[in-house]
């Protein structure tokens, strides 16, 4: 079969979706949807966001140098979709989404949303110009998980998340497991283990 060219730039899928929740130095919280995230180093754990200057949230992000990544479940995904068309320049997106903040012991300013079931609170080490976007390289200084996530070995049990994903403009439920790291060449009994069958 053969390949049709695409016209549509950079396009990678499925990408994370999440919520980027980031303060000014006075305590005024905001939410940006973001999905130009991923993971750039593991030791320390670090990550990047790509950010255009005109969000409202720019501003907050190079000047506190600080902010969370809240994952977004299937219950989150339509205040995530509302918190990436509306901006925080005309009204409080925490407020508009009926959302609660909540203090993260590792920053000075950005709270959390206390109704994601992971977030990972994120320091600011580098900053990078690029034509359309900046790239803030972030150095991951905490990771929590809700209780009822964890299975009965103390593992995040990520089905019970319900993770969202993003594919060119859409919202994809992430919840079916189709294999775990390395189950390619997994024994019968861990396989029936980690997969039942
Ligand atoms: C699914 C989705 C993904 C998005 N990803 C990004 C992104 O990676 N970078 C970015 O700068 N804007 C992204 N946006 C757009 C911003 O979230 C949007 O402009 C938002 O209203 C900015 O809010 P603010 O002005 O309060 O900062 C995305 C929007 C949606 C809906």
């Amino acid at each position: 079969m053969s390949f049709t060219h695409i016209n549509i730039g950079s396009l990678l899928a499925p990408t994370p979706v999440v919520m980027i929740s980031c303060s000014d130095r006075d305590k005024n919280f905001n939410i940006i949807t973001i999905a130009w995230v991923g993971v750039v180093n593991s030791k320390p754990p670090m990550l990047s966001i790509s950010v255009t200057p005109e969000r409202y949230s720019y501003g907050m992000l190079m000047d506190t140098k600080e902010f969370v990544v809240n994952f977004v479940s299937e219950e989150l995904v339509k205040f995530a979709d509302f918190c990436g068309v509306k901006s925080g320049r005309e009204i409080n997106k925490f407020k508009a989404c009926g959302l609660t903040s909540i203090e993260v012991e590792e920053l000075k300013y950005a709270p959390a949303i206390d109704e994601t079931p992971i977030f990972m609170a994120c320091s600011v080490r580098e900053i990078i110009q690029l034509p359309s976007h900046t790239m803030f390289i972030a150095e991951v200084m905490g990771v929590y998980a809700k209780d009822y996530l964890f299975d009965e070995n103390g593992r995040v049990d990520f089905k019970k998340a319900k993770l969202v994903s993003y594919q060119h403009g859409e919202y994809y439920a992430t919840a079916e497991k189709l294999g775990f790291f390395g189950y390619s060449i997994a024994s019968e009994e861990v396989l029936k283990r980690r997969m039942g069958k």
